[in-house]
């Protein structure tokens, strides 16, 4: 029984559709999604679909593209009911979410917790020196802007910034209640600055995470943090705990043999 995690899934694309479909089945392993499935709830269902008969037990966490609100599809939900309307979704295929109730690994090692997590950004990820009414300016100096800024509505909150605030509140409550029980966390974008490295659109970070979670992996004594978001596979140790992106390196042109799920065990 092994845990396995990927990530940007992107399946917009044709060829990632297929490759996901070509993934081997995996009856006894977990699988966590850490976010950025596609742009609709057809790809959602497309994914779940396949996913939950391959593995044994599926987690999953939103991307920042899983909650865009196509301008072409009239009845699509915004913001805050449109995470709801995945959430749904997820149910459906008893997929775990950053609403469930978090769950002991049940695999070998310490009984960890694995805990989805959905956290947003807040546009804190910028030098000292810009202030947060001077950040996206700043992005936009190197040509730099997220398509978030037209398709990703915080509704019913007044920005992305404050509906970020909301979950952190909600989730840090959460991960208290846990008490220091060790812990595998899992969210779409890094938890730390200095793992929201782009080095061809550095200022991009602003879209990648908040700094209230800077120290989250030692406050909540996480052995694991799990993310994607950033195309940029690795692992890297922050103290005692490693952290891993589950991406696949760019979102077109993947081969199928380069996506499969990379096996997040051996950070246990
Ligand atoms: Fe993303």
């Amino acid at each position: 029984m092994q845990l396995y995690a990927i990530s940007d899934l992107h399946l917009a694309y044709e060829a990632n559709r297929q490759a996901l479909a070509a993934m081997p089945p995996h009856p006894d392993d977990w699988l966590i999604v850490a976010g950025d499935v596609g742009e609709s709830e057809a790809h959602l269902k497309f994914a779940l679909h396949i996913l939950t008969q391959r593995f044994a037990r599926v987690l999953w966490t939103p991307g920042n593209h899983d909650l865009w609100t196509m301008p072409n599809k009239a009845d699509d939900r915004r913001g805050e009911a449109k995470y709801q309307r995945l959430v749904a979704i997820c149910r459906t295929y008893n997929v775990l979410t950053p609403e469930d109730p978090y769950i002991a690994w049940p695999g070998a090692g310490p009984n960890y917790w694995l805990a989805p997590l959905f956290l947003l950004y807040d546009y804190s990820f910028r030098p000292d020196h810009i202030s947060a009414g001077a950040a996206l300016a700043w992005a936009e100096e190197e040509n730099t802007v997220c398509a978030d800024e037209v398709l990703l509505h915080p509704d019913p909150y007044p920005t992305r910034a404050t509906w970020c605030a909301a979950r952190c509140d909600y989730t840090e409550q959460r991960l208290q209640a846990l008490d220091g029980a060790p812990l595998i966390l899992i969210n779409h974008f890094p938890l730390r600055q200095d793992l929201a490295i782009l080095p061809r659109i550095p200022r991009f970070s602003l879209w990648c995470g908040t700094r209230r979670t800077t120290d989250w992996h030692l406050q909540f004594a996480a052995k694991v943090v799990i993310y994607g978001h950033l195309h940029i596979p690795g692992t890297r140790w922050r103290g005692l705990t490693v952290t891993g992106t589950f991406t696949v390196r760019g979102a077109r042109a993947w081969k199928i043999a380069q996506f499969c799920a990379c096996r997040a065990g051996h950070m246990l």
